[in-house]
């Protein structure tokens, strides 16, 4: 049995992740510092796995703090680092927020691995590296493409950091996961995504519809050159992500891993578009959604859909869960949290 620390543990996949760990008998210690989750988060996960992790309410941007902590936890076997802002638009508007909150906390995470025994890094990447890949579905061998928004830099840099730090540290071992695009909740609906506000991300934005907190959901764009004009990704059921943390983790543990940095796409491998997406929700929730096609949204790319060959052959891990299982499951959590 392996202790493991889950840095922004209360969060949208670091809580999934959080439950899956503890269903393979991982000892869980969760860091959050609360700006985009909170407490109630660790009875929803208790509830699922019977268990409540270690939680520590802590901002990593302390750095005095993160060292206190390791002090204290030095028989940590591995880090699942998520602890990051996400929100593509408020990262345009505050870059230095996000170069602060993404990439500082990083480096002082990373600053106390050499002190573990086990220094065993899994950190939260996104597809968004590839930008408008060339070739679909995107391979780990994509270029990675200039990034369109600090958001998404604080990925690339992170990535690089990462990489840099495991040529010196001799005993870090690393894998980034580039998500595709999460969504859904546990079939329990104990847990699943809180947004702060308007959602950004079609999902959240489609269930707040229906659900009448939003009165209208806009297609962003039906002009793109797909099937049917909208623009196409690849959804993937936040509980088969969380899954292929503690798979990944479990690589490096068993010290499976083939170089000290690898690099995996998560993803089902199947692209979406928007209109799909919507249909799947009416399908799953037997509810008609108020939609109108609204003009394109800027710095949306066309089509972005994951090659899942690496992750499947190598890291051993497959999305299990279907689109209407996460629109299922989705549904079931906004009714859940707005008392319907
Ligand atoms: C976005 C981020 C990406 C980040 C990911 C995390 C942008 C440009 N990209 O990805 O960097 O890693 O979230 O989850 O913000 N849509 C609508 N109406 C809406 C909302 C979305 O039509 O109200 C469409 C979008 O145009 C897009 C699709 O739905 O085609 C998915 O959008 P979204 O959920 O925001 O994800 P991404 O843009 O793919």
């Amino acid at each position: 049995m392996s202790k493991i620390l889950v840095t922004g543990g209360l969060g949208f996949i670091g809580s999934h992740t959080v439950v899956e760990l503890q269903n393979e008998g991982h000892d869980v210690v969760v860091i959050d510092n609360l700006s985009n989750s909170s407490r109630d988060v660790l009875k929803g996960i208790s509830s699922i796995s019977g268990k409540e992790p270690i939680f520590e309410e802590l901002d990593l941007r302390n750095k005095q703090d993160v060292q206190n902590f390791f002090k204290t936890h030095s028989d940590i076997n591995g880090v699942i680092h998520f602890a990051a802002s996400k929100a593509v638009g408020e990262s345009v508007g505050n870059p230095l927020l996000y170069y602060e909150n993404n990439i500082n906390t990083l480096v002082y995470v990373l600053q106390e691995l050499d002190k573990l025994k086990d220094a065993n890094f899994i950190f939260s990447s996104s597809c968004t590296v590839y930008g408008q890949a060339d070739e679909l579905p995107i391979t780990e061998n994509a270029p990675v493409k200039p990034a369109e928004s600090p958001y998404g830099n604080t990925k690339q840099i992170g990535e690089e950091i990462i990489k840099d730090s495991c040529k010196v540290i001799p005993n870090l071992n690393a894998i980034a996961l580039r998500y595709f695009n999460p969504i859904g909740a546990h079939e329990t609906a104990l847990i699943g995504e809180l947004p702060i506000g308007v959602p950004q991300n079609l999902v959240p934005f489609i269930t707040q519809t229906a659900v009448g907190l939003r009165e209208q959901l806009s297609v962003f764009g039906d002009d793109y050159p797909t099937s049917d004009g909208t623009c196409i990704r690849d959804y993937i059921h936040v509980v088969d992500l969380a899954k292929a943390h503690v798979i990944a983790l479990k690589r490096l543990l068993d010290e499976k891993n083939k170089s000290n940095f690898e690099v995996f796409n998560l993803g089902t491998g199947t692209g979406s578009s928007v209109l799909e997406v919507i249909h799947s929700f009416e399908r799953v929730s037997n509810e008609k959604l108020n939609y109108k096609i609204a003009p394109r949204r800027e710095g949306d790319v066309i089509s972005a859909y994951a090659n899942t060959e690496k992750a499947n052959d190598e890291l051993g891990w497959k999305s299990e869960l279907t689109l209407d299982d996460a629109m299922k499951s989705a549904w079931k959590w906004e009714q859940k949290i707005r008392n319907k």
